[in-house]
């Protein structure tokens, strides 16, 4: 779906998916009503990289913002732009009707929360700070016990991209607090995705997501050391990884089609192969004198399924070691 100004998604079905019949479990509506132009209330706790990146896009998009932070010293930009600074916690959240918090780990949040004091009751806040779910559902459970409305965030772009068009913003947690407050988060620009009224669900997916993330990053480094060896550069070499991406986007549709189905069909490539060709990568890294750990770790998943007795079965049987510790 292309990015527009202003799109999101609930339960992962895009706007446009899910005009005119809702989930149940949401009330939010896919056009906002406010206009952007139409000034917002909103406060911005926490102004390192992300905070300051956030408060700008609200400053841009026409919210009167208020802004705090631990450290003094970080708002004079903001200040600049129309941002207003307030001495304490409490007085950013009694200035405005979302609040917005991000900061640094659950203890920085739970910090904040704190500060806040008797302010939280009846303040509705966005938690933007990155968290594991057990935080994310913790964190909610203070908040709405100091009688906050509370929904769990999380930032899925770095800063430069917050504010334009390739935003992209994961939400969990209260649904009618998302919907009213839709309008001033599209300030952050890009994809809003209201996942359900867990608070842990943004958390998961941002780290499910980070998952594929960090082990792209590092099966490409593995494969530039591999090819650096024999005096191929990287940037040489970057574009045959290209290649690689548009085959693995289709091979995931089919491995979590395999996954939710329970059913690992091996017809077109099976483990036995797969384990002969991680081999080969195993093999020729150790001759060049480079790590092995990255391929070995396939390599040996592969033997292991098949001393399952799954070798006739496609890479998607893995899953099943991966459900419990492998070692
Ligand atoms: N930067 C990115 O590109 C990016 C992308 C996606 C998500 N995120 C997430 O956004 C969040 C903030 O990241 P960042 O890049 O802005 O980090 P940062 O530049 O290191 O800033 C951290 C902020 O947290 C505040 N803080 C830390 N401990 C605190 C405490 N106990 N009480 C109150 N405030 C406290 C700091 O205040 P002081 O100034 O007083 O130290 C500062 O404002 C993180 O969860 C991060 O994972 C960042």
């Amino acid at each position: 779906m292309p990015r527009g100004p202003w799109t999101f998604t609930v339960g992962g079905m895009s706007s446009s998916d899910v005009t005119p019949t809702r989930p149940a479990t949401s009330t939010t509506s896919t056009t906002p009503t406010t206009s952007v132009a139409e000034s917002v209330s909103v406060s911005v706790i926490g102004l390192g990289a992300m905070g300051r990146a956030l408060a700008a896009a609200f400053l841009t998009a026409g919210h009167r913002t208020t802004v705090w932070n631990r450290t003094t010293g970080r708002a004079s930009d903001l200040v600049g732009k129309g941002a207003i600074e307030v001495a304490t916690v409490a007085e950013a959240v009694a200035a405005s009707s979302l609040t917005v918090v991000c900061v640094l780990g659950r203890d920085a949040v739970e910090a904040v929360l704190e500060a806040a004091g008797d302010g939280l009751a009846g303040a509705s806040v966005a938690n933007l700070t990155s968290s594991t779910p057990a935080d994310a559902r913790a964190l909610a459970v203070l908040a709405e016990k100091a009688g906050a409305r509370y929904l769990d965030g999380k930032i899925m772009v770095p800063t430069p991209l917050v504010g334009t068009g390739d935003g992209h913003y994961l939400y969990a947690g209260d649904a009618a607090l998302f919907e009213e407050h839709a309008a001033t988060l599209a300030a952050l620009g890009g994809e809003a995705d209201l996942l359900g009224d867990d608070h842990g669900l943004a958390a998961l997916y941002d780290l499910a997501m980070l998952d594929v993330f960090f082990n792209g990053m590092t099966a490409f480094l593995h494969a530039a050391a591999l090819v650096g060896a024999e005096g191929v550069s990287a940037t040489r070499f970057l574009d045959y990884a290209r290649r690689v991406i548009p085959v693995l986007d289709l091979t995931m549709g089919g491995l979590a089609a395999d996954v939710d189905g329970g059913d690992h069909p091996g017809h077109e490539d099976n483990l036995v192969m797969d384990e002969a060709a991680l081999g080969h990568i195993v093999e020729a890294s150790a001759a060049a004198g480079i790590d092995t750990t990255v391929p070995a770790l396939p390599r040996d998943l592969a033997v292991a399924a098949i001393g399952r007795g799954h070798g006739a079965d496609g890479w998607s049987r893995v899953v099943d070691l991966l459900r419990q510790p492998v070692r």
